[in-house]
């Protein structure tokens, strides 16, 4: 038997390598694509406070966007309303409402997620070819670890697709395709949100896409391990980053190196001449790491300890867990 997961891990507060593994899991949500996109999201006040999401969500802009730069950028993310596609544009109109916050907030919120998301992805396979594909979450902001929530996507009643995200965030950076395929993002390269936002202004008059969104639309129309791959490779998006893909086939994994335009690289395991697995933190897989990033070596290291005979959903949540591939340090602000 084949089978493919994602696991995911979380990171708590920065600097206590001890806290890598996440006390509790998140809780879970049905979310209904057969419901308008405005109030798709209203399951989410079933599992969170609502006093805390709007405290969480203020917490998470005043960190992200300076002061002046929030009042600056209002008229323009209200403006920019009428560039958001579907369902998303809805989404998150929802959002704010159900919050009772403004739009403008909301918006924001949603960009202000896609900065700064250090982490790992690992895919892997054992001997008997069964793929194992793992990441964890290396976020800035400390509120995000409490709004982590999975969702499940469902589709005339039936589960189309699952995910983990933020409460108030519509884009995906870690999914499941049941019996198809899985992906996690990982940030590539230290760009920084004032940089990045010129690419969200850019996005929306070039209509690329935000790197978030493609995975909803990959878990929802691909059909298989291989069709992810041209899309998420092809799609034009507005930033670089790091697809990490896993099919249900001894053999379908690949990291995916993302510009703008399309894909920079294709990495795939190659478990036929020992490649077994790849490793992914927020660097080309071809060049060296920063020196003071130590995580890409050293989950090398312990997957190389662990073995092809001894990869499983534990041993790869050790390796995960681990203090130097679990660790912001790297992250330099
Ligand atoms: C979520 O959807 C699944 C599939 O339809 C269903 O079995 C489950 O009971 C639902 N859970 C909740 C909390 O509504
Ligand atoms: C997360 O939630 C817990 C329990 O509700 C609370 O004690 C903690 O202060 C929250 N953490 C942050 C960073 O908001
Ligand atoms: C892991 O093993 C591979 C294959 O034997 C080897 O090329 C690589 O240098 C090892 N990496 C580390 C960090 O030990």
């Amino acid at each position: 038997m084949v089978r493919s997961a994602v696991l995911l891990l979380l990171l708590l507060l920065p600097g206590l390598a001890a806290w890598c593994r996440a006390e509790v899991p998140p809780p879970t949500v049905n979310i209904s694509l057969d419901e308008d996109p405005e109030v798709r999201w209203k399951p989410l006040l079933t599992v969170f406070d609502l006093d805390y999401l709007k405290k969480a969500g203020a917490e998470v802009i005043d960190s992200t966007i300076p002061k002046w730069v929030h009042h600056a950028v209002i008229p323009i993310v209200q403006s920019l309303e009428k560039y958001v596609p579907q369902p998303y544009a809805g989404e998150i109109r929802g959002l704010a409402s159900h919050m009772g916050g403004n739009l403008a907030d909301s918006i924001m919120l949603n960009f202000a997620y896609e900065v700064s998301a250090f982490c790992t992805s690992i895919i892997a396979q054992d001997k008997d070819g069964v793929l194992y594909h793992g990441r964890n979450l290396d976020y800035p902001h400390s509120v995000l670890k409490n709004l982590t929530v999975n969702v499940v996507f469902l589709k005339n009643g039936e589960v189309a697709y699952t995910g983990t995200t933020f409460a108030g965030y519509v884009g995906l950076w870690t999914g499941q395709s049941p019996h198809k395929f899985t992906i996690s993002g990982d940030q590539r390269g230290t760009e920084h949100w004032w940089n990045w936002w010129k690419n969200f202004m850019s996005a929306f008059l070039y209509r690329r896409s935000p790197v978030s969104w493609l995975f909803r639309e990959t878990l929802e129309e691909a059909e298989d391990f291989q069709d992810a791959v041209m899309r998420l490779s092809k799609t034009p998006l507005i930033a670089g980053v790091y697809y990490i893909v896993g099919g249900v086939r001894a053999g379908e994994g690949v990291v995916i190196t993302r510009d703008r335009e399309g894909a920079a690289d294709i990495w795939p395991l190659d478990p036929v001449n020992g490649n077994w697995y790849r490793v992914e933190t927020n660097f080309d897989h071809w060049l060296p790491p920063p020196a003071t990033d130590h995580r890409r070596e050293a989950a090398n290291k312990a997957l190389n300890a662990t073995g092809q005979d001894h990869i499983n959903m534990e041993t790869l949540y050790q390796v995960l867990s681990l203090p130097p591939v679990c660790n912001r340090a790297a992250k330099n602000n």
